[in-house]
Formats: structure tokens, sequence, C-alpha cells
């Protein structure tokens, strides 16, 4: 059974990447979350996609030149809806310590391809274990050189690349950065790609998942997850019946 990802939580019902949005998700059914994390300026782990506030806050700039008492303080939620107006940027050991109770898989993909922080790897790998959830969690990113370095830090972390076009054989890729899974933009998950990663035993979690049309392709394949905006709808879709015949829907328009 595809497991199903919250993409920055339940973001089209609630602020991204907001305790609203989280707990919408656990509601929602999502079997996990995948959130952004980024450093403040006093270096403490927070959850925020862009590298500055000026989209999803009512401050500007960037996000390491607020410390993390300023950071809990802005409001995130009200770009979004008034009656989020009390969401603030969360620290990821405030978001730890309420999803380590509940039965729910993680994906921290760590926003360090522009803004290299320093020790983020540290930083993460010390919250994950204080908290007990390294085996439910898999850390991603688009700096590759940041996962090696993870695995360097500790062998058993799950680590899966990010990338957004169409490498050649990507599941040999995937090895060369010391990773077990992979996390691709959608698009490029041909079925020739498709078989690939199959034969290699590579996991797969495609971001970022909308349309049904796509959910059932890989739900067809049996992948490992999907990462998507509308947990409900990927959940309904699952339930509804068992998998039609591999690749049926992306003939239709490749
Ligand atoms: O982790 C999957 C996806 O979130 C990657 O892109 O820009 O939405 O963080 P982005
Ligand atoms: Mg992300």
């Amino acid at each position: 059974m595809t497991y199903i990802f919250a993409h920055r939580g339940s973001s089209k019902d609630c602020p991204e990447n907001t305790m609203a949005a989280f707990k919408k998700a656990y509601q929602d059914g999502a079997d996990g979350i995948e959130l952004d994390v980024q450093l403040s300026k006093d270096g403490i782990p927070v959850i925020i996609h862009d590298e500055k506030l000026d989209r999803t806050t009512n401050k500007k700039g960037n996000v390491n030149t607020y410390t993390v008492d300023e950071l809990m303080k802005v409001d995130a939620g009200s770009w979004f809806s008034k009656k989020f107006s009390s969401e603030h940027v969360p620290t990821l050991e405030m978001f730890l310590d309420w999803i380590a109770p509940l039965p729910m898989l993680l994906n921290i993909e760590l926003k360090n391809n522009v803004i290299e922080y320093n020790m983020i790897e540290e930083k993460i790998l010390q919250l994950l274990h204080q908290y007990g959830m390294k085996k439910r969690t898999v850390i991603s990113s688009f700096n590759h050189y940041s996962l090696v370095k993870l695995r360097k830090l500790d062998p058993y972390i799950e680590t899966a690349p990010l990338y957004s076009s169409g490498l050649f054989e990507p599941w040999e890729y995937v090895r060369a950065v010391c990773s077990k899974s992979a996390h691709p933009n959608y698009r490029s998950l041909h079925p020739y790609i498709m078989e690939g990663f199959k034969q290699n035993n590579i996991p797969i979690r495609p971001y970022t998942v909308n349309s049904k049309k796509w959910m059932k392709y890989f739900f067809e394949w049996e992948i490992e997850a999907i990462i998507t905006d509308y947990p409900v709808i990927a959940k309904k879709l699952l339930q509804e019946g068992p998998p039609d015949q591999k690749g049926r829907f992306l003939q239709k328009w490749w």
C-alpha cells in the first residue's frame, strides 16, 4: 500500500508548514508529513519553505536574520486566511514533540541548497535522536552533499535526493549519494524509469502529486509513497478499488 505524505502539512486547507497544517494532515488520515527546515539567526531548526519570510508571514527578510524567539512571534497564517492569524513559524522541536506520540511517518526536507546552514545536519540528527524519530523519518534535500554528510554522521538514517528533471538511470545516482530511496519530481517518472527503480529496489516518494490521474498511475506501480497537497483525495482514491493495469493512465498523455 502506498503511503500518503501531506506536503507542508495539509497545505490546501491551512497555511503551509504551520502546526495547523500538520494537525489537519493527521485529521485527514495522512500517513506522513513532509516539511521544510531552515535555521534561525541563533541556529535553531525552524519550519518554513522559503529562505525569506516575505511570502508566508507578516515580516520581510531572510529567516536567518531573525532569532527563534522572533520567528515564534511572527504571523505565519494571515496571508492564507485571517482565521489563522495565531499561527507562527514552528520550531522543529515543537513539531517533534507533537508528532512523536502519533503513528505517523516524517519527511524532513533540509532547505540548504540556497543557503548552506552551518551544522544543520548534526542538529537535525540530534533532535531526531532525542525524540526517538529516526526510524520513521526520511531526510531529503536538493543539496546532495548534505545527504552524503548525513550518512557519514549516521549510517542508519534514511536519506533521499530530491531532483526535478530526467536523470539518466537515477537508481545509480541514488546509490552514488549514499541514499536508499529517491524523491523525484513526478513528471520525470516515465514507465522505463519506474521499472528501473523497481528492479533496483529503490523506493520512491515523488512530489507533488496532486491530480487523480497521476495518483492512480503511482498507485498502480505500488510505489512506497506520494507527496501531495491533497491527502484526503489520495486516501479516498486508494481505498476505492484495486490497482489498475500498470501505466494505463500515463499512456494517455506521454
Ligand atoms: O519534498 C518535496 C517537495 O517539497 C520539494 O519541493 O519546493 O515543495 O519544497 P518544495
Ligand atoms: Mg519541501
